[in-house]
């Protein structure tokens, strides 16, 4: 590329950075509460934790959406029995997948053209795909968005640490074992989101 075609690609990307951060601050905005569920290690029950909490809130007619942001082992489909089905898109964009109780979901898993296929992405592929999920989809107003994460201080946690600053809360989930524990207090997600932002914890 000559220079100023150079110059022209980075403005073109500039811009569509800053207009895809519009969009998330505008459909965020309509998002009362956003909660993420961590944990230090595997397989102690966020995404069941989640799945319960957005029953528990929906059935008490709250407007509840969980975004599975585990994106090589998403579990929220199979938890809802949502498993095969695939996002509807229109032109705002596209809209989350609504299970029982009239939660929205949305997952890696409804993009994916046969359910099982694994997904082997690096960190800057996953950090894109979480932002699209929070920018690009067409959550409308809620009152609670649950969001699932995979376990420990990868990615995932560290991209909606810097995408949701203003984030309400964060569940960390552990169980009753010495590694557990130990594990779990490497999790601090008040930790790794402090160097991007301010922010309630
Ligand atoms: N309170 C509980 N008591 C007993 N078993 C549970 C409990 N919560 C979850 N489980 C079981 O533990 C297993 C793991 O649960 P789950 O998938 O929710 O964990 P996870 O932390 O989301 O796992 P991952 O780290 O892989 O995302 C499941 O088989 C689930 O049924
Ligand atoms: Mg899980």
């Amino acid at each position: 590329m000559t220079p100023p075609e150079t110059t022209q690609a980075a403005d073109s990307f500039r811009n569509h950075a800053l207009q895809q951060q519009q969009l998330l601050r505008q459909r965020m905005s309509k998002i009362k509460h956003k909660i993420a569920v961590i944990s230090g290690k595997g397989g102690v029950g966020k995404s069941t934790v989640t799945v319960n909490l957005a029953s528990a809130f929906a059935s008490k007619n709250k407007r509840v959406g969980i975004l599975d942001a585990d994106i090589h082992g998403p579990s929220v489909p199979k938890l809802l029995s949502l498993t095969g089905q695939h996002l509807k898109v229109g032109p705002p964009g596209a809209f989350p997948v609504t299970g029982p109780l009239g939660i929205k979901a949305v997952s890696i898993d409804f993009f994916l053209p046969e359910e099982g296929l694994p997904t082997i992405w690096r960190g800057p592929l996953k950090m894109t795909a979480i932002r699209q999920f929070l920018s690009d989809i067409v959550w409308g107003e809620l009152d609670i968005l649950f969001i699932d994460l995979p376990p420990g201080t990868g990615d995932e946690p560290l991209s909606i640490a810097q995408l949701l600053p203003d984030i309400d809360g964060v569940i960390i989930v552990t169980m009753p074992s010495e590694l557990s524990r130990v594990v779990v207090k490497k999790a601090n997600f008040r930790t790794e989101s402090r160097h991007a932002h301010n922010r309630r914890c």
